[in-house]
């Protein structure tokens, strides 16, 4: 399969954005990641929509942006965290790309994101709750064409193994 776009799925704080720059950079493909590209076209940040409108309004808005980023080719797409969720954002990654699910132990993503306090669905006991999301998204990623485990690779042996599966 030759890709036509490569979008990284995955957990908070399993890289996706790292990689997905360093990819898009490889293979001189332009970088697009959901959540900036939402806050660009909102003029807002995703802490403002969830505090202001809930998260099933963000939850909209980012299957809009998601939809309207893989009308394009050519680019890497790192997206948020939870835009596996929605039935209709998996039909859309599968059709329009390569899907790859980024994972991590949950020891590295709870250091990872405990240097941005910013992210709404992490308020309150940071270990409690990366543990629950982490449970109820169990098998979430696992549609994607293909699954890496990032816990003990660094960042360029990532970007390799994903171009090997792409058969880029
Ligand atoms: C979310 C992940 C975040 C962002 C929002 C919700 C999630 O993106 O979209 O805070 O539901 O997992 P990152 O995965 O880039 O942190």
């Amino acid at each position: 399969m030759t890709a036509s776009n490569i979008i990284l799925v995955g957990f908070m704080g399993t890289g996706k954005s790292t990689v997905g720059k360093k990819l898009a950079e490889h293979l001189g493909w332009s970088f697009q990641d959901s959540d900036v590209a939402l806050e660009e076209a909102h003029q807002t940040s995703i802490s403002d929509l969830f505090r202001l409108h809930g998260e099933s309004y963000f939850r909209a808005l980012e299957s809009k942006a998601l939809e309207h980023i893989l009308a394009r080719k050519g680019q890497v797409v790192a997206t948020g965290g939870g835009a596996v969720l929605a039935e209709c954002n998996r039909a859309c990654m599968l059709e329009n790309g390569f899907v790859v699910a980024l994972k991590a132990s949950p020891e590295i993503i709870i250091q990872r994101v405990s240097s941005d306090t910013s992210r709404p669905l992490l308020q309150g006991n940071l270990d409690e709750r990366v543990h629950l999301l982490l449970e109820q998204r169990k098998s979430a990623y696992d549609f994607a064409h293909s699954v890496i485990d990032t816990t003990q690779l660094t960042t360029d042996q990532i970007t390799a193994l994903i171009i090997q599966r792409a058969e880029i």
